[in-house]
C-alpha cells in the first residue's frame, strides 16, 4: 500500500526531519526545500546507488562533475537561450502567473495557436479565481541570470550568465576531454550527478517541480548508423529494472511516449517513465507525472558546440568554437560526430517516488496503527538502531553502546534509550530502518543480541561477534 498522496509524505518528511519547507522563518519560500538529516542521507544513497550501476559495475561509462556556470555561449549553441521557454499566460482579475499548457484544456488543444485561440474566445478559466480574462501565451524563458565579476554594470552583456538548467551541457563540451584523456571508443557514456535551476512558472506539488534540483544524467555516444531507436527502448528497459530493484512496485510505473510537437528541441524521440504521484486522483490519466526522461538527442550538442560545420553558403554555423568535438574511429578510418542517448532522471523525484511507494501501515497487538518505511535497505538512511531494554542498567547502557560504536566503521547505526521499547520500535520503522537491535539483561550473559526485522517484525539471536557480518550480509542488494 503506497501513500495515499503526497501531503502524507510531505508531513511525514517534516516531522521526522527528510524534508523542511526552506527560509520557514520567513514564511517559506515557495517551490524550496531542505533536505534534514535523513533526507540527505536518502539522497546520497540514491546518487551513490546510481553511480555504482552505471559507473562501477558498467564498463563503458566515466563520471565527471563540471561546472555549474558554464560560459554563456554554451547556452546559445545549446540552443537553451533561443528555445528553453514555457508559455506564460497572465490572469488579468486575480495576477497569477501560469503555464499555458498546464491550464484546463480540451485534449485537442495541442499547439501554442490552438491555445491562443481558446484564450481569445474566453474558453479558458483562471485555475486560481475562475476568470477567463487571460492574456495570450508569450515565451518565458526558465534560465535563471546571474552576472560574473565584481566591476559588472547592471546591462553588461559580457558579465552575463546563466546557472545551468541542465547538467547534460557540462558533459557535451567535455566530451573529446574525457574520450581522449581516458582513451576511450564509442560506444561509451559519461554520467554526471549534480544541481540545475529553471526558473519555473508553476513550481509545487513538494520537491517534485522546483526551481532547484538535481539531476543525475547520463550521455551515451554511439555511432551515426546505430540502432538509436532500439538503445532507447534498451536503456528505458535497464531504469525500468533499476527502479524496481530499488524498490518501486513495477504497477506504479509507465512509460509515456512524447509526441512529436512536444519534443525537446534537441531531441528525435524522447519516452518518459512516468511514476504514480497522485493516486487520489480519479482518472487514472491524472494520476501519472514524469519521473525521468529517456532521449535520443542525435548528434545535435556536439555538432552544435563545433568549429568545423558549415552551412549551405560554406559559412562556419559555430562562429565562437575553438575546438571539433568529432571522433576518429581507427577500425574504419572515418571522422564523425558521435549521436546520443541520453536517460535524464531526477533525484528529487526519484526519492519522491520512493518515499510514497515505500509508505505502508500495520495494526499492531494493541489495535495500533503504526507507519512503516519499507525503503530498500541499502537505501534506509540509517540501517540499524541499538535499543538497550532496560536504560536504568549501567551495564546493558555500556554494551549496547559498544556495540553502536563496533557498528559505526561499517554501517550507519543509531543509539536510542528516549523511550520504551514499543515507542523505539515504532519511530525507527517510521523512517525505515532495517534492523533494530535489542540489548537486554540475557545480552550480558550469551553476548548475543536480539534482531528485530523492520518488515516482519520477526526477532532472531544473533552472537555480538558475529553482528556486523550478519547485518552486512542482509543489507545487500
Ligand atoms: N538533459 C535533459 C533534461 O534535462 P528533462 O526531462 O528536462 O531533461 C530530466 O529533465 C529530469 O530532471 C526530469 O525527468 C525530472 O526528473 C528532473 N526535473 C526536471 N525539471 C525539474 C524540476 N523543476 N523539479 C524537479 N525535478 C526536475
Amino acid at each position: 500500500m503506497p501513500a495515499p498522496n503526497i501531503d502524507t509524505i510531505v508531513s511525514l518528511a517534516k516531522r521526522r526531519g527528510f524534508v523542511f519547507p526552506s527560509s520557514e522563518v520567513y514564511g517559506g519560500l515557495g517551490s524550496a526545500w531542505d533536505y534534514g538529516p535523513l533526507g540527505v542521507e536518502l539522497c546520497n544513497n540514491v546518487k551513490q546507488a546510481w553511480w555504482r550501476w552505471l559507473v562501477y559495475e558498467r564498463d563503458d561509462i566515466e563520471g565527471i562533475d563540471s561546472s555549474i556556470i558554464l560560459h554563456r555561449l554554451v547556452w546559445k549553441y545549446s540552443g537553451h537561450e533561443a528555445t528553453f521557454h514555457d508559455p506564460l499566460v497572465d490572469c488579468r482579475e486575480c495576477k497569477s502567473r501560469l503555464r499555458a499548457d498546464k491550464l484546463d484544456l480540451p485534449a485537442d488543444a495541442v499547439t501554442e495557436d490552438d491555445v491562443s485561440e481558446l484564450i481569445r474566445k474566453k474558453l479558458v478559466k483562471c485555475p486560481n479565481c475562475g476568470s477567463n480574462d487571460l492574456t495570450e501565451p508569450r515565451p518565458f524563458n526558465m534560465m535563471f541570470r546571474t552576472k560574473l565579476g565584481a566591476a559588472a554594470e547592471e546591462d553588461d552583456p559580457t558579465a552575463l550568465a546563466y546557472l545551468r538548467p541542465e547538467t547534460a551541457q557540462g558533459i557535451f563540451i567535455n566530451f573529446l576531454n574525457v574520450q581522449t584523456a581516458m582513451r576511450r571508443k564509442i560506444p561509451f557514456g559519461i554520467a554526471q550527478i549534480g544541481k540545475s535551476f529553471r526558473n519555473e512558472i508553476t513550481p509545487g506539488n513538494f520537491i517534485l517541480r522546483t526551481r532547484e534540483f538535481e539531476q543525475m544524467e547520463m550521455e551515451y555516444f554511439v555511432k551515426p548508423d546505430a540502432e538509436h531507436l532500439n538503445l532507447v527502448e534498451e536503456w528505458v528497459e535497464l531504469y525500468m529494472e533499476w527502479f524496481v530493484s530499488l524498490g518501486l512496485e513495477r504497477s506504479n510505473l509507465q512509460l509515456h511516449e512524447v509526441p512529436q510537437e512536444e519534443l525537446a528541441h534537441y531531441s528525435k524521440r524522447t519516452v518518459d517513465i512516468m511514476y504514480r504521484y497522485f493516486p487520489e486522483r480519479d482518472e487514472e490519466e491524472r494520476q501519472w507525472e514524469e519521473l525521468m526522461g529517456i532521449a535520443y538527442r542525435t548528434d545535435f550538442d556536439l555538432r552544435s558546440h563545433s568549429s568545423k560545420p558549415v552551412d549551405a553558403e560554406g559559412n562556419r554555423v559555430n562562429q565562437d568554437s575553438t575546438e571539433d568535438l568529432s571522433y576518429f574511429d581507427e577500425a574504419t578510418k572515418q571522422r564523425f560526430y558521435p549521436h546520443v542517448i541520453e536517460p535524464a532522471a531526477g533525484v528529487n523525484r526519484t526519492v519522491l517516488a520512493l518515499l510514497m511507494d515505500a509508505y505502508s501501515e500495520k495494526t499492531n497487538d494493541k489495535g495500533e496503527t503504526r507507519v512503516i518505511l519499507k525503503l530498500s535497505p541499502q537505501l534506509s538512511p540509517i540501517k540499524a538502531a541499538i535499543l538497550p531494554l532496560a536504560k536504568n542498567k549501567p551495564e546493558i547502557v555500556g554494551m549496547a553502546k559498544a556495540i553502536k560504536r563496533s557498528l559505526q566503521p561499517v554501517l550507519r547505526a543509531v543509539y536510542d534509550d528516549t523511550g520504551g521499547i514499543g515507542k523505539l520500535y515504532a519511530r525507527q520503522d517510521e523512517i525505515g530502518t532495517p534492523f533494530c537491535i535489542t540489548v537486554d539483561h540475557q545480552s550480558l550473559e550469551d553476548e548475543a543480541v536480539t534482531v528485530r526485522d523492520r518488515d516482519t517484525w520477526e526477532q532472531e539471536r544473533v552472537n555480538i561477534a558475529d553482528l556486523a557480518e550478519h547485518l552486512q550480509k542482509r543489507l545487500k542488494p
